[in-house]
């Protein structure tokens, strides 16, 4: 096992997706996959193995924020040669065009965490990216079930707080940045320290500018909806 799972070499999948709720990740693996093993009861972050049309996929809790993240996304890909992470997470729109039960693709993520500083010694401000060859499976397949109107690729920013009176929102979403969430900068600076693969997509549960929100029933359809785009471009 490694520091934070519980799980032996090969009990893992080469694609992990990776939602933030580990009671989300037990929903999946009880929902969508076969043969399911759970690998990791750690700190309760759940984790589990299964078969999605009979090909190996690993369903893993995050955690909130950048450094829960970062910690699980190092050791998988570090300890269980995972080859591609796939965030499935829920954001805060923050440009106009963007409306609650959207989904978001972050081919960029924007942060405030200092950690990114802090891995350059504060020389530069990273550029987070996702990965494009799975974003561009992703976001094709996204397309065969969602109308591109509530479809959006862009930046996104990844805070390190959820309650953040202090940030200027109609600057960030004048300089093209689409939703906030917690965890993609970290995830992406991972996978590029690793030379591996990752993106994150969130499907939009409030809006920061507008105050719009969706209700717990519209946040777990479309959280369906977006699990199965996930599980697709996995497997895929
Ligand atoms: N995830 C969903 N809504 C969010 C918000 N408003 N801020 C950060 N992360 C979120």
């Amino acid at each position: 096992m490694s520091v934070h799972i519980g799980a032996k070499k090969g009990d893992i999948a080469k694609t992990v997706l990776f939602p933030g709720d580990p009671l989300r990740a037990k929903f999946i693996a009880e929902t969508f996959l076969d043969n399911v093993i759970q690998y990791n009861t750690v700190r309760n972050m759940f984790g589990y193995t299964g078969e999605y049309n009979g090909v190996k996929i690993s369903v893993q809790g995050s955690g909130m924020g950048i450094p829960s993240a970062m910690l699980y996304a190092e050791e998988l890909y570090t300890e269980y040669e995972v080859e591609t992470i796939i965030r499935i997470g829920s954001a805060g729109g923050m440009k106009n065009k963007v409306k609650v039960r959207d989904i978001v693709f972050g081919q960029g993520a924007t942060t405030d965490s200092s950690i990114l500083q802090n891995i350059f010694n504060g020389q530069v401000h990273y550029s987070a990216i996702a990965n494009f060859e799975v974003l561009d499976i992703a976001y094709h397949l996204a397309t065969e079930s969602l109308s591109e109107d509530n479809i959006h690729v862009g930046n996104i920013l990844s805070s390190d707080r959820f309650y953040n009176e202090e940030l200027n929102k109609k600057k960030l979403a004048d300089y093209g940045v689409l939703a906030v969430e917690m965890e993609a900068a970290g995830l992406y600076a991972v996978a590029a320290k690793h030379n591996r693969k990752a993106l994150a997509m969130c499907t939009i549960s409030d809006h920061l500018i507008t105050g719009e929100e969706t209700t717990a029933e519209e946040r777990q359809n479309t959280f369906t909806q977006m699990m199965k785009i996930a599980l697709e471009t996995a497997v895929k």
